[in-house]
Order: structure tokens, then sequence, then C-alpha cells
């Protein structure tokens, strides 16, 4: 059987890519085939664990290390857990983030840790989706939309401004390095104008 295609969102908190990804997912079912709704932190019972030891909580209880090990951990026993077993059986998998998420984040916060980030992705990881779309977004009006949701969830968020202007940065900056896979999409617009942008795309690169 063929494999499921693999399809993530990326964005800063608040971008709108939870919206984008729950709708694109409707939008791959009313076509036919299984599709698996998943996200990052998380999307399997032991990444939801260590999930919450990463959203709550003060900004600096951990340090950039154990967080890029937490993250990478969850994201291993997501993919063993949730993603490849999807894939394997011929479903298609959106992921609301993934690894470009650790790059941007864990890059944007400490640059020079870039390097470790890489390492233990080839290590022990070493999947990319078949398609990204990073939804581009004014830091201040996300900043504003994440944090009217009061998630209690607000760990990065809490990190201010000036760490979501960095992460918009690197965004673009990954997007540029990715060409064929990531595909910018603006997040200013009605959430359906954003969807049927992305089932356009998508349909294309099929
Ligand atoms: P993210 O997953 O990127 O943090 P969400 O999809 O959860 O973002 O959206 C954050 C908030 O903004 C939610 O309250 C959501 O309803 C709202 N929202 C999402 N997309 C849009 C949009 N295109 N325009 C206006 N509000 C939006
Ligand atoms: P998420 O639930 O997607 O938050 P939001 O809906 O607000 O965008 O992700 C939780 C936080 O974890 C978010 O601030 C981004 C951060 N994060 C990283 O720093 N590195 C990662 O690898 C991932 C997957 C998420």
């Amino acid at each position: 059987m063929k494999t499921g295609r693999f399809i993530t969102f990326e964005g800063i908190d608040g971008s709108g890519k939870s919206t984008q990804a729950r709708l694109f997912a409707a939008y791959l079912k009313a076509k036919g085939g299984e599709v698996v709704l998943t996200r990052e932190p998380g999307g399997s019972h032991g990444a939801e664990e260590i999930r919450r030891l990463l959203v709550e909580g003060n900004p600096d209880r951990w340090s950039p290390e154990t967080e890029i090990l937490l993250f990478t951990a969850a994201r291993r026993d997501h993919l063993e857990k949730t993603i490849l077993p999807a894939l394997d059986r011929g479903a298609s998998v959106v992921s609301d983030r993934f690894a470009d998420s650790t790059r941007v984040y864990q890059g944007a916060a400490r640059g020079d840790l870039r390097a470790l980030v890489d390492q233990l992705h080839d290590a022990v990881i070493g999947k990319e989706p078949d398609l990204t779309f990073v939804i581009d977004m004014d830091p201040a009006e996300a900043l504003r939309r994440g944090l009217a949701r009061q998630s209690g969830e607000d760990r990065f968020e809490d990190m201010g401004a000036g760490f979501q202007e960095r992460l918009r940065d690197e965004f673009h900056r990954l997007v540029e390095e990715h060409p064929d896979r990531c595909h910018l999409v603006d997040g200013q617009h009605d959430p359906d104008v954003i969807a049927r942008e992305v089932a356009e795309i998508a349909d294309r690169a099929e």
C-alpha cells in the first residue's frame, strides 16, 4: 500500500496554525481516505505527558539544552506511536508543529544550539514532512490572539514580543532554506480564505 502524506503547519504562537491544521484535515477527509490530525509537543500518550512539562511554568524552568532533549523525546514517542504507524497504513498525517518548531524556537532562543538540534534530529528522528505550511503573522496580533485564549499554556508566549519577532524572522529563513517543502501563507485573512490557499497549494504539490 502507498505510504500516506505527512503535512505540517508551523508558525508563531497564535498565528492560526491549529485552526488551519483542523480545516485542512477536514478538507482531506472530505476527499476520502484516513486522516490523522495530531500536534506537537504531544500527539501520543507519552508525548502529551512531556508536553505539560514544557508549556506550563516559568519561562526559565528548563535550560535550553534540557528543553531540546524534552522536545526531541516527545517527538520520538509521537513518531513511533502515532505518525509512522499512520503513514505506513496509508493515512495522511496533519501535524500542528513538528521538527521545524525546534529548529526555529530553540534556534531563535539560542542560535549556538542549532548544531545540537540538528544532531539529535539526525540521530533519533530522521523524518521530514512532505509539505509544510508556515502561517505568517504580525507578532503583536498573534500575541493578542494567543493570550486571549487564556489556555494556561503560555510559557513561550510569556517570553515576550521581541522573542516572537525573532521567531518570525527564523520562520522566514526556514522557508527560504527549504523552498520545495515549505510554503509561507499570509495569516491575516479570514480562516476560510487561508484554508483555500492551503488546499490549492497541497493539491498542486500532490
Ligand atoms: P495557533 O495554533 O497558531 O496558536 P490558533 O489556530 O489556535 O493559533 O488561533 C489562535 C486564536 O486566533 C484562536 O482564538 C482562533 O480562533 C483565532 N484565529 C485563528 N485564525 C484566525 C484568523 N485567520 N483570523 C482571526 N482569528 C483567527
Ligand atoms: P503549541 O501548543 O503549538 O502552542 P500555540 O498553539 O500557542 O502555538 O506549542 C506550545 C509551545 O511550544 C509553543 O510556544 C511553541 C513551543 N515549541 C518549541 O519551542 N519547540 C518545539 O519543538 C515545539 C514543537 C514547540
